[in-house]
């Protein structure tokens, strides 16, 4: 049998990648329901990059925490790892709801995500992205060129059911007012959330899901990393550039980017080398956050995947913190 080439992430990355994003769940766990949400981020972070450092690869961060001289870690360029092959691109979101965190509020992830260097998509300059995701079977109907209502109309068709049972999951924005009394006036449902589009993305793309579809303007990076799982998890994420005001829409022309261009899961992150991690830091649909039992126990529940294989798992975990903090010095845990 040929061995593969190895420059490509053949070993199954994403069993290390959760070591990362436990890691960050269980730093920002301690700070849930605090009110601090930059608190919470930067445990998120520290935990992240201390334990991203262990794993082998030649990694630069595509999608990380802004520009360098505004985060001084994970920021886009820096590079990652022991140096040593695959070379891959890393896409982190430390904490997929700081607010959420700060608030005690539902659905709070830690996330990362990787694939071979140079296939994930690079937003340049634009901070928001319209979104549309939803599952397996109705994948082919997603199009952000068709009024959204009519898109219901066309997936209630196919489910048997009424677009009266049809629910948009969408963040609570004023930019999202007009689509949402477009879609209520049509006859769905709306759920609101506060923050977090990950996890409504991935919510939207699993099986007998509370809901059918997410829609909304939100974070570029949040798009490439949704795609990241999706394209392990079936379904499908198109999305489209934002620009928020003029002068952000003439720097994306200038750096050459086609703003009508609808991107498929495939474009946002290209190829089949993929992995993608994520586990909970307060509970959600989607994954459960993490619990705290007697003495110095916690647990922890995250999703990984990988897309060449396909292979979607589910892992729980048990930690000591005591230890953990002992192996971590200077780690609230
Ligand atoms: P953070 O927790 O990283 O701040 O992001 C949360 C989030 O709700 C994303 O899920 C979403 O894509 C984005 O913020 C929306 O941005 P905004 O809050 O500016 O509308």
């Amino acid at each position: 049998m040929q061995r593969d080439d190895p420059t490509k992430p053949d070993r199954n990355l994403a069993l290390e990648l959760v070591r990362v994003t436990e890691a960050a769940a269980l730093a920002a766990a301690r700070q849930i329901g605090r009110g601090d949400k930059e608190a919470a981020d930067q445990a998120a972070v520290d935990a992240m990059r201390h334990v991203l450092d262990t794993v082998a690869m030649d990694g630069v961060v595509v999608i990380g925490e802004g520009e360098k001289d505004e985060a001084p870690m994970l920021y886009n360029g820096e590079h990652i790892g022991d140096g040593s092959p695959p070379l891959v691109d890393i896409a982190v979101d430390p904490l997929e709801g700081t607010r959420l965190t700060a608030l005690g509020m539902p659905s709070a992830l830690t996330v990362i995500a990787l694939a071979e260097r140079g296939a994930m998509f690079d937003p340049g300059p634009c901070v928001y992205m319209e979104k549309l995701a939803g599952g397996p079977d109705i994948a082919d109907l997603l199009d952000l060129e068709r009024p959204l209502p009519e898109t219901l109309a066309l997936i209630a068709q196919r489910r048997g059911s009424s677009i009266r049972d049809i629910t948009v999951v969408m963040l609570d924005r004023p930019r999202h007012h007009e689509q949402m009394a477009a879609v209520r006036a049509a006859g769905a449902r709306v759920r609101l959330i506060v923050d977090g589009d990950v996890s409504a993305s991935l919510l939207a793309v699993s099986e007998n899901a509370p809901v059918d579809v997410m829609w909304g303007i939100g974070g570029t990076p949040e798009g490439v990393i949704s795609a990241s799982a999706i394209k392990c998890l079936g379904g499908q994420i198109l999305g489209r550039l934002w620009p928020r005001d003029e002068d952000e829409r003439r720097r994306a022309v200038e750096a050459g980017y086609e703003l009508g261009r609808v991107l498929t899961k495939d474009d946002l992150v290209q190829g089949e080398h993929v992995f993608f991690a994520a586990t909970g830091v307060t509970d959600g649909d989607v994954l459960q956050g993490v619990r705290y039992g007697r003495g110095e126990v916690a647990t922890t529940e995250s999703l990984v995947t990988r897309t060449r294989s396909r292979t979607v798992r589910r892992i729980s975990a048990r930690h000591d913190r005591a230890k953990l903090r002992e192996l971590n010095a200077g780690f609230d845990i």
